[in-house]
Order: structure tokens, then sequence, then C-alpha cells
């Protein structure tokens, strides 16, 4: 099966209450951990691409390697473009043969937003590509833009219904209290269901999006930490609130940091317990092994989409 939009996807699960997980991907281990996952699960998936992981790879690396994925596997797989920072790098994907992408326009006032996302939106239709849109602040980094936790922004209800209806965004990315990175939440965890539930009164065919959804597996932290790692403290989004994300119209749940976090944590593990390994293969084989449990596991247990390909 060819590279597919997210459209039919996210249709379906709109329709069946769950969640298509979107996985950021940086290289080959990642987009075969991830690909063999969804596979063997029978989901559909999204791989994201980053403009700092196109800057990284290559996107004509990237686009090979997600080109023999698809031919090694049985499932719907879109390839989406994460945090769009620009029409001409929306522009580059498109033509590379993405069938999705991100315009991320949150940093910008209202209106600005909406100029840029309906160009993008305007493009990316032409092609047949769909186009995921931002509104409101998540609290953490953001790529290049770093908003404090204090100035989070919530995605206001009212604002959203007028943004999709102006934009023409096939999908929308909310601020309900997620945040990029492995520190999410000082205190206890918390999202704002409300304003997922009175956005989805006033869209209700809009596939919602929830960026910053790492779980932050704990286990995964202290692996890490105990082989040398120094990342203490972290903490994400429980998976009970994902889950009811997914039930309640969040229909793509954003995730890299947990698939980063299992690549470092076996890649530290095999280094502590046999330093006399040099081999990548060794390392890289372990971290791809755990990259693809965890895959497994939201599908799964999580986001629900196992066997909805
Ligand atoms: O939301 C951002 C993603 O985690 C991508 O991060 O720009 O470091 O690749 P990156
Ligand atoms: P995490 O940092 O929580 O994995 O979020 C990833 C993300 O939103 C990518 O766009
Ligand atoms: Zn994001």
């Amino acid at each position: 099966m060819p590279l597919v939009t997210t459209k039919e996807m996210f249709e379906k699960s709109m329709k069946e209450h769950y969640a298509i997980g979107a996985f950021n991907i940086n290289n080959m281990e990642f987009i075969q951990a991830i690909t063999e996952a969804a596979n063997e699960a029978k989901s559909p998936v999204i791989l994201q691409v980053s403009s700092s992981a196109i800057k990284y790879a290559g996107i004509k690396y990237l686009m090979k390697m997600v080109e023999a994925a698809v031919e090694s596997t049985d499932i719907p797989i879109a390839l989406h473009l994460d945090h769009g920072p620009d029409f001409e790098t929306c522009k580059m994907c498109i033509d590379a043969g993405f069938t999705s992408v991100m315009i991320d326009g949150s940093k910008y006032d209202f209106e600005e937003n909406v100029a840029l996302t309906k160009q993008v939106v305007e493009y990316a239709h032409s092609k047949g590509v769909v186009v995921e849109a931002e509104l409101g602040k998540l609290a953490g980094i953001e790529d290049d833009v770093n908003v404090a936790a204090s100035d989070a922004m919530y995605t206001d209800p009212e604002q959203a219904e007028e943004f999709v209806r102006r934009t023409g965004c096939d999908s929308l990315a909310i601020a309900i209290g997620t945040s990029h990175g492995a520190y999410k939440f000082k205190g206890e965890a918390k999202l704002r269901f409300d304003i997922l539930a009175k956005i989805k009164e006033r869209l209700p065919n809009t596939p919602i999006v929830l960026h910053g959804a790492s779980s932050v597996i704990p286990r995964l932290v202290e692996m890490c930490n105990e082989n040398g790692g120094n990342i203490p403290g972290a903490k994400g989004c429980p998976n009970e609130m994902l889950k009811e994300a997914g039930e309640n119209g969040v229909s793509k749940i954003n995730v890299d940091t947990d698939l980063r976090l299992a690549m470092t944590a076996q890649v530290r593990r095999v280094f502590n317990e046999d330093p006399s390994v040099f081999d990548p293969r060794k390392y890289l084989g372990e971290a791809r092994k755990e990259i693809k449990a965890t895959v497994l596991d939201k599908i799964n247990n999580v986001f629900c989409s196992g066997g909805k390909a």
C-alpha cells in the first residue's frame, strides 16, 4: 500500500473513538521499529519528521527509508511534517512526497496564523496533501520557540471554530495542558478535558491533535539514570489521560520523547553492562527492540488503534 494521507484514518478514528499514534523519526532504527510495531498490531500509523530531523538525516534519506518501510508492511502509513516553521519548508515536504504537513503558526498572533495556515492549505490541497495547524501555545520548548510554562495559553474554543472555518485546515493541534519534552508537570498532571469537550462541540468533524503527549515512561527514565544518565524528576502525561483523550475526540497523539528515552536507555544499559562493546549493531539493535516494544504498548493499550488498519 502506498503512503496515504490521514483523511481516512482520522474519519474512522473519530467514528470509533480511538487515537492514532504519530511518532517522530530521525534514523533507520526508529522507522523500522515503529512500522514493524504498527504492522504487527495491524494499526494505521503516522511517521513524522521535524525540520531538525530533516537537517540531521536529509530529506532524501528519510524519504527512501520511509518508502522501504511502506514496501515492507501492509498498513496505512502517513508521512507528516511535524512543526513546519514556514511555507517554504511545507512546500519542500509536499514536493518531496509527504502526504501531510503541519504548519505551526502558533508563535504568531491569530490573524498572522490564519494567513500563513491558509497559504499552506491552498498549496497542500492543490497537491492532495492534508494540513495540520495549531492554535494555542504549549508550555515548554516548541522547536525553536520557548514558551515559558507560566505563559502557557490554552486553546480558545470559539477562536478554534473561527480558525478552522477561515483556514480550511484538515486537523487542529490544541493546547490543553501538555508540553514537549521530559518535564511536563511540576505538580500533579492535569489536562483540561473541559476545553477539549468545548472544542469538539464546536468542531465535531475536525480531527484534534495532542502534541507533547509522551508519558515519559518511568521504567525508561530509571534505566537511563541507573546507567549513568542524569534526567531526574522527569514527568509525563499519564496513560489513563491519554486514553481518555483518545476516547473523547483526540485523533492524533504525538510521541517523540518516549522513543528518545527508549533508545537512550538501552544504549546506556549495553555500554554500562559491557564496556567492551563497540559494534553499533549490538546497542542499536537493543535500542530498536525497546522502541518497538514502546510503540506496540501505546498502540494496543493506550491509543487503542490496534486492529484498525
Ligand atoms: O515537538 C517537537 C519534536 O519533539 C521534534 O523535536 O525538533 O528536536 O526534532 P526536534
Ligand atoms: P513529546 O515531547 O511529549 O514526545 O511530544 C512530541 C511532539 O509533540 C512532537 O510534535
Ligand atoms: Zn509537537
